[in-house]
């Protein structure tokens, strides 16, 4: 007779094996429906794990981040615009209500440790809603207190647009010409570690939320800042443009931005072809954008599409490193491309069908009773389990969904866009910490803080330099 224990095993392995193929999302990318059900299954999955909205919680926060909540918030906007599917509407609009700071999403709670990354996320979102005629905050939003504490019963909510020019509003005065000629700082205060460095996400998300300001409003001064960050970027190894196309991720101050930190993410490449696909639209065709998008979509497919058509964030991958942070870069490279496809039309043939195969991808890393898996080129759930991963995941699903709208593209004034100009939004605080301020004696013992934490910056940034360029947020 069989050994009881050999039979448990034999029955758990069989369970497991039959529950592993089972478990993978049944995804026909050619059925608009059986896309909808993957993208509304993963949306459940990673809502699971967002308790802002419950009683006694922030609104718009995720556990020990805060930028990831603009994301997803980005995220969900694209799965309503994509999809059709407004369940989490509401949930949305709460959360960037609650999170808008004084209308630049630089809120208090938030704003002592902030990178100018972060902050831009939001910004981005919040873009997002104004471009794709997301409902405004104004028509059924919660009264009550804001984030800030503030009653709100009478205050009319921002427009989408504004808090992004809102965003615009504050990074811009952080412009800092002190080294390199210029450019964004990743972080925004001295005390952080970061601070001296320069990077790829915060000044290409800055590129791609200023031209696509300038889009929708038509304000040349948005359009002249896209044009100084990519030509600035492209004084840098941030942006090696012209011949070889590719992005560091890194550079530092203190070697003038000589130095580089090649570290290859597909956010970034996003990032700067997004951006470049805006100012491509609303210069009717340029030359200067299009052989930017070109050449950094060829680097983005020698790099991130090792092996046929399906995305992989190959620096961490492969060797199994990457942290919450990194497992969204792919549904941002995921949703970039995919609006590019919609104002560069002529970039669709090449980026639908890998959009299409990483969808395929991430189906087979996802299931209907857990989060998804991370590598979307295995045949098989590669074992991790991430609402980091359920955000790509559902990022590159809903992108899938392009096909099937035709004439979708982001909307601006002439073209049925509603959210309302502002332009001197959220401008109403100095969160320039360039800037000197007067020093009341509150100041002063907050001084005594800010220099320990000063310190402390230093003594991280050092062990930073010391253990190597891993992105620490
Ligand atoms: C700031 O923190 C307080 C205390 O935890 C909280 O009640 C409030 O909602 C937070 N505001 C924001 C904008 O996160
Ligand atoms: C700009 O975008 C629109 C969609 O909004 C598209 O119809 C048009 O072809 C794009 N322009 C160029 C030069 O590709
Ligand atoms: C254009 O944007 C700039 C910068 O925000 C602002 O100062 C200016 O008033 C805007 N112009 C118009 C016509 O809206």
């Amino acid at each position: 007779m069989l050994n009881p224990k050999w039979l448990w095993i034999l029955s758990v392995a069989i369970t497991l094996a039959v529950k592993g193929a089972v478990g993978a999302l049944d995804l026909n990318i050619d059925d608009p429906d059986s896309i909808r059900t993957a993208a509304k299954t993963t949306a459940k999955n990673m809502m699971s794990q967002y308790h802002g909205h419950e009683p006694g919680q922030i609104p718009g926060k995720l556990p020990d981040t805060w930028w990831e909540g603009g994301a997803m918030f980005m995220t969900l906007i694209q799965y309503w615009y994509w999809t059709g599917d407004d369940t989490y509407n509401d949930i949305t609009r709460q959360g960037m209500l609650w999170q808008k700071g004084r209308n630049d999403f630089f809120p208090r709670n938030e704003s002592s440790y902030l990178g100018n990354d972060d902050q831009m996320f939001w910004g981005l979102a919040a873009m997002t809603a104004a471009e794709l005629g997301f409902p405004e905050g104004n028509s059924e939003v919660e009264r009550g207190k804001d984030g800030e504490g503030k009653e709100e019963k009478k205050e009319k909510q921002p427009s989408w647009l504004s808090l992004a020019q809102g965003v615009f509003n504050t990074q811009a005065p952080r412009w800092d010409t002190s080294a390199c000629g210029g450019g964004m700082r990743w972080q925004v205060w001295p005390y952080q570690g970061g601070y001296t460095t320069k990077n790829a996400i915060t000044n290409g998300g800055l590129f791609q939320l200023t031209a696509r300001l300038g889009r929708y409003t038509k304000n040349e001064t948005y359009l002249d800042w896209a044009e100084k960050i990519w030509d600035w970027s492209a004084s840098t190894p941030l942006l090696r443009a012209g011949g070889e196309w590719t992005i560091a991720d890194t550079t530092s101050m203190a070697n003038q931005c000589q130095d580089h930190g090649d570290q290859q993410w597909t956010y970034n490449y996003g990032a700067y072809i997004g951006g470049a696909a805006y100012m491509y639209n609303l210069t009717n065709g340029g030359e200067k954008w299009r052989a930017g998008i070109d050449g950094l979509l060829g680097t983005t497919w020698k790099t991130f599409f090792p092996r046929g058509n399906t995305m992989s964030e190959i620096w961490c991958e492969r060797s199994v490193t990457c942290d919450r942070n990194e497992d969204l870069f792919k549904g941002f490279l995921s949703s970039w491309l995919t609006f590019t496809t919609t104002i560069a039309p002529y970039t669709a043939d090449a980026i639908i069908p890998r959009i299409q195969q990483s969808a395929l991808g991430a189906s087979r890393q996802c299931s209907h009773d857990r989060s998804c898996g991370r590598r979307w080129n295995k045949d098989a759930w590669d074992g991790s389990s991430t609402m980091e991963s359920d955000m790509s995941a559902l990022s590159v699903f809903s992108s899938a969904m392009a096909p099937f709208k035709p004439g979708a593209a982001p909307l601006t004034p002439e073209t049925g866009a509603f959210s309302k100009s502002n332009p001197s939004a959220g401008s109403d605080e100095d969160t320039n910490p360039q800037k000197q301020r007067i020093i009341s004696d509150g100041d002063r013992a907050g001084a005594v803080f800010v220099t320990l934490l000063f310190l402390a910056g230093w003594i991280w940034g050092f062990a930073w330099l010391v253990c190597g360029n891993e992105q620490i947020k």
